[in-house]
């Protein structure tokens, strides 16, 4: 059987946990690296190897780069998958995890509480919403692990000139205050597997690991678990790391990922996602 994992750094601990956790259910693995992928004429090989001879695909992270590589990788997983191929998750779910302002959209859609957001290429606009919330947050649209994420604040304002400059557009969202941490939850097949708070480090307010967030068990509120199960499931993710943020008594989703580390859920819970990652795979491959 020939199972493919796409990834770029193979020490990362979930891409080692899903090589090791292939290799106990009885497949070694095949790595694949998108970044050497070639599409031609009626082929698409990545290092000598026909992907359409792959019986499954786990996507543990697709790389950054500019917008055409990244488009040109996503398109190689609809293509594969086109054909048959079991691919987790599905292309289309990581396209739009990846991609905040659809994503908000389809969050919204399904009426999950979401803090309010304004995306534009217009600054006076842009102002007019910062303004109405008093200090926000402005983000990539296709950001992660917390890079290139700024508070904009009154007296900050012609950040979003030189912002909109930069990128051509303008995410913003309020900045809902928080305790110093929000919540990762991890939602496979359609069930939340664990959970924790990510606190964020002191005087700070970004609280993804990479950036210095420390997690901690979390135990979830019935509601607070079926937030996180419906955010999953409206960008069709088959498991996912959906970001919650809660400010007094109110808990909104801030966004779900894909291609999520399976690392801190480990570390505070004992919880390794990557099995049951693997079981959902193998069930389709099988299936
Ligand atoms: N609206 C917000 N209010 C307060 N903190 C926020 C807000 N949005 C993001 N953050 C903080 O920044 C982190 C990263 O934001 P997120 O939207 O999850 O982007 P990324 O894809 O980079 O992880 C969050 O985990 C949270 O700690
Ligand atoms: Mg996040």
């Amino acid at each position: 059987m020939k199972i493919g994992i796409v990834l770029t750094d193979p020490v990362d601990w979930t891409a080692e946990r899903f090589i090791r956790g292939l290799k106990l259910a009885g497949v070694e693995p095949i790595t694949i690296r998108l970044e050497r992928a070639v599409s031609s004429i009626s082929e698409i090989t990545c290092e000598g190897l026909s992907l359409f001879d792959l019986d499954g695909l786990l996507v543990r992270d697709l790389g950054g780069g500019g917008l055409e590589s990244s488009v040109f990788r996503f398109d190689i997983l609809l293509e594969l998958e086109r054909t048959g191929i079991p691919v987790i998750n599905p292309p289309s779910a990581i396209q739009l995890a990846a991609n905040k302002h659809l994503s908000y959209w389809r969050l919204r859609r399904s009426n999950l509480p979401f803090p309010k957001t304004c995306v534009t290429s217009d600054i006076s606009e842009a102002i007019v919403f910062v303004e109405r919330v008093g200090t926000a947050v402005a983000k990539p649209i296709f950001g992660y692990k917390g890079l290139g994420i700024e508070l904009i604040t009154m007296e900050r304002l012609d950040r979003i000139g030189e912002v909109i400059r930069e990128r051509g557009v303008i995410y913003l969202q309020e900045f809902i205050p928080h305790n110093g941490r929000d919540i990762r939850a991890f939602v496979v097949g359609g069930e939340v597997v664990g959970a924790i708070y990510r606190l964020a480090p002191e005087d700070g307010w970004i609280s993804n690991l990479s950036q210095g967030g420390t997690p901690e068990r979390c135990s979830l509120t019935g509601a607070q678990k079926d937030l996180a199960i419906r955010a999953a499931g409206a960008l069709g993710t088959l498991y996912a790391g959906v970001d919650l943020i809660e400010s007094n008594d109110e808990t909104f989703v801030l966004e779900v990922n894909g291609t999520p580390s399976g690392y801190g859920v480990f570390a505070a819970c004992r919880v390794d996602v990557t099995r049951m990652i693997i079981n959902l795979l193998m069930k389709r491959v099988r299936g």
